[in-house]
């Protein structure tokens, strides 16, 4: 992509690996409207991150997806990443969701948001010379673990559906391309306190990873340890699967 002539719209830009997405991209030359859940993370957002156009999104919530769809309406977005996500850790023996958190909303946000928001952007996208649209799934997407079942498998429905929608795009020749980034064990709030010794690495790190790949063109991009963990899935799933399990 020629970053001069980029307009990304990026989910979940307030903290960890989308912050880091959205400093990157300003940096390579490129206008970002980004977007976070809450108004006090998209306030604090503006002030450290001025360059951006920062809006109040849930991704969870229809009404919200059709305003932000019609915001960016003639602003000529070509890239949007869906990096906006939220993972929680649910034991079915012990219910299997909590009150704040049901599979339903965690859904929502994780596999229907992004989905939707697809959709409803395909118009605009469609309209661009140089238009791709990146899904952060998860190496999870490869291998589930168990402690959060409903996370692994939103990402890995996303994997799916990143696949098609990509097979699609190229069906009726609308010139978007997809492409899903697959980050490893990441030192963000949503790791915060876990996978010590696993060796995590930074948001920079992975950001700098996914903007190489969406540059190079990649369909998938396999951010650190996860271009291990393809290897070792493809030559044995069940290998792969042992591993991963009891993350
Ligand atoms: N960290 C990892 O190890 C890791 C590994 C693999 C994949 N990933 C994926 O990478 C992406 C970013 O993860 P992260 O670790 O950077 O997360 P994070 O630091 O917890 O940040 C999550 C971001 O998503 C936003 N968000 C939360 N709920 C939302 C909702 N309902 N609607 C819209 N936005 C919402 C948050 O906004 P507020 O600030 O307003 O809450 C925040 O900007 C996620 O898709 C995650 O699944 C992360």
């Amino acid at each position: 992509m020629n970053w001069n002539q980029t307009h990304a719209l990026v989910t979940g830009g307030t903290r960890g690996i989308g912050r880091a997405l959205v400093a990157l991209l300003l940096e390579k030359g490129a206008r970002v409207t980004a977007t976070g859940r809450t108004g006090a993370s998209v306030d604090q957002a503006s002030l450290e991150c001025p360059g951006a156009r920062w809006i109040v999104f849930d991704q969870s919530d229809e009404q919200q997806r059709a305003e932000l769809v019609a915001q960016m309406q003639g602003k000529g977005v070509n890239l949007l990443i869906h990096n906006a996500g939220v993972q929680q850790l649910h034991d079915f023996t012990q219910g299997g969701e909590t009150l704040q958190f049901t599979t339903e909303l965690e859904t929502a946000i994780n596999f229907v948001g992004p989905v939707e928001l697809s959709r409803a952007m395909l118009p605009q996208l469609r309209e661009q010379a140089d238009a791709r649209i990146v899904f952060v799934t998860s190496g999870l997407a490869l291998a589930p673990k168990r402690s959060s079942p409903v996370y692994c498998a939103n990402k890995a429905g996303l994997r799916s559906f990143a696949k098609s929608l990509r097979a699609q795009l190229r069906h009726a020749q609308w010139g978007i391309e997809v492409t899903e980034a697959l980050p490893p064990l990441v030192d963000t709030d949503m790791t915060r306190g876990r996978g010590r010794g696993r060796g995590k690495i930074t948001a920079e790190t992975a950001a700098r990873q996914i903007v190489a790949g969406i540059h190079a063109g990649k369909s998938e991009i396999y951010v650190g340890a996860s271009a291990l963990l393809r290897v070792i899935t493809r030559i044995s799933p069940a290998l792969a699967e042992a591993i991963m399990i009891n993350r």
